[in-house]
Parts: structure tokens; sequence; C-alpha cells
């Protein structure tokens, strides 16, 4: 299977997750493009009173083209079911993700679900954060230049700003990423927590212990991995 057909694999198992007179968090990412419709399809047929908050505006364009009502995340209080991709899943759950660049939006509507359930293919999962994947910070863009070479004095790693062709990357709230090659196998916590209060730092894409359930499509089936299993 391509790495598409695993990403499908993982959707019914997903959707068992959606329930009617729910709060659903849709999250963003090629995986979650791919789902959009099955969810959509899944509401009508079944006539459920679903009401969902996007990560993304592409993903807010998409699910209210596919006619789910889709709602801003100040006018609810909660959120039941979050659902979203990964651009990295170690062995606890913790993850790496902002490939997309919507790792602000994703955190908030992730964090506040009551069951927050990563789907992914297999080229996700990793033995520890970093190892295949630049580690994305969103900073403000007045001075991006100084948080990137203030984290680059402090920590052995490079900070890259995101470019989209020629031009620096923009995020849904008018910031720049930085990504940064994590030269080291390094604890994520600490390197959170050093970097979330650096002045200009939105959020990091370190996601930890907010993920319960990850569905991963394999070469050898649907895998479902709990957290702290
Ligand atoms: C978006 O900012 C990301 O966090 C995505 O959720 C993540 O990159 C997964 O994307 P894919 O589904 O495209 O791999």
């Amino acid at each position: 299977m391509d790495s598409k057909q695993l990403k499908l694999s993982t959707f019914d198992d997903a959707l068992n997750h959606i329930h009617d007179n729910m709060v659903l968090g849709i999250g963003s990412g090629s995986t979650i493009e791919l789902l959009v419709p099955k969810i959509a399809d899944k509401v009508e047929r079944e006539g459920l009173d679903l009401i969902g908050v996007c990560t993304s505006n592409k993903t807010d364009y998409i699910a209210k083209e596919r006619g789910l009502k889709i709602v801003d995340v100040n006018d609810v209080d909660h959120v039941d079911v979050a659902i979203d991709g990964a651009d990295e899943i170690d062995g606890h759950l913790n993850l790496i993700k902002g490939g997309g660049g919507a790792l602000f939006r994703e955190k908030v509507i992730d964090s506040m679900a009551r069951k927050f359930i990563v789907v992914a293919d297999e080229s996700k999962t990793v033995d520890y954060l970093g190892q295949t994947f630049k580690l994305p910070v969103e900073v403000d863009k007045f001075n991006w230049l100084l948080i990137a070479k203030r984290i680059e004095k402090d920590k052995n790693v490079k900070a890259i700003r995101r470019m989209a062709d020629d031009v620096p990357f923009i995020t849904d709230n008018g910031n720049y990423i930085l990504d940064l090659v994590l030269y080291d196998k390094i604890n994520p916590y600490e390197m959170h927590e050093y970097l979330i209060h650096l002045i200009g730092v939105l959020e990091t894409g370190y996601f930890l212990d907010t993920a319960e359930e990850a569905i991963v499509g394999t070469q050898d089936g649907v895998k479902i991995q709990y957290k702290d299993e």
C-alpha cells in the first residue's frame, strides 16, 4: 500500500469516534483533508448533529465546502473529540506537529479536546522526537531573527525560517515558522520549556501528553496505540 492508502486505512476506526451531538476538532494536513469528506458523508448519512472547529483556515474552508457546520473556536466551551495528523509519533504518544504550519491552532483545539486522536501512516512513528523531522516553532515577525540567533546560541540546533517558494511562509496567525534542526536526541519537555519562555515565541510543535490514541496505518494492518499502553 502507498502512503495515501495507509492513511485511508485508518479512517474506519477514526470515524467510530464520531457521534451525534458532539463538538469535533478537525485538524490539518493531507491526512485530515482526506478524512473530511468521509466525516461529511457520515454526518449526512446518519443525520448527525455535529459542530466542528477547525485548526486551520484551509481545513475550515474544505469542511464548509463539504457542508459541515463549522463554528469559531470561541463559540464553543468544549471539544469532545479532536482528530488530527502528526509529523512524528513516539512510543509515549508524544508528537511533533506543524509541518503544515498550523501548530498553534492545532494545539489550542487538540489540547482542549476531551479525547485527542491522531491518524497517520506508519512513516510517522519514530523512536524519539526529532529523529526524522525538524521542530516547528511559531514566532512573531518582529523579532524572529533575534529569536533564531538566541536559540542557536543557547542550544545545539540550527533555526531555519520556513519559506514558501521564494517568500517566508506566513501562518494563519500572521507569524513566521522557525524549523529547528535538532542535532541531538534531546528531552522534549526541557526544550519546550526553554522555547516557550522566549519573548516572541507563540508555540512549539511539541505535543506532549495530549494525544490519547494513535491510529496508524501500516503494511501489516491498522495499529492502535493508546497513551502509556
Ligand atoms: C499541520 O501543521 C501539521 O501538524 C499536520 O497535522 C501534520 O503535518 C500531518 O500532516 P500530514 O497529514 O500531511 O502528514
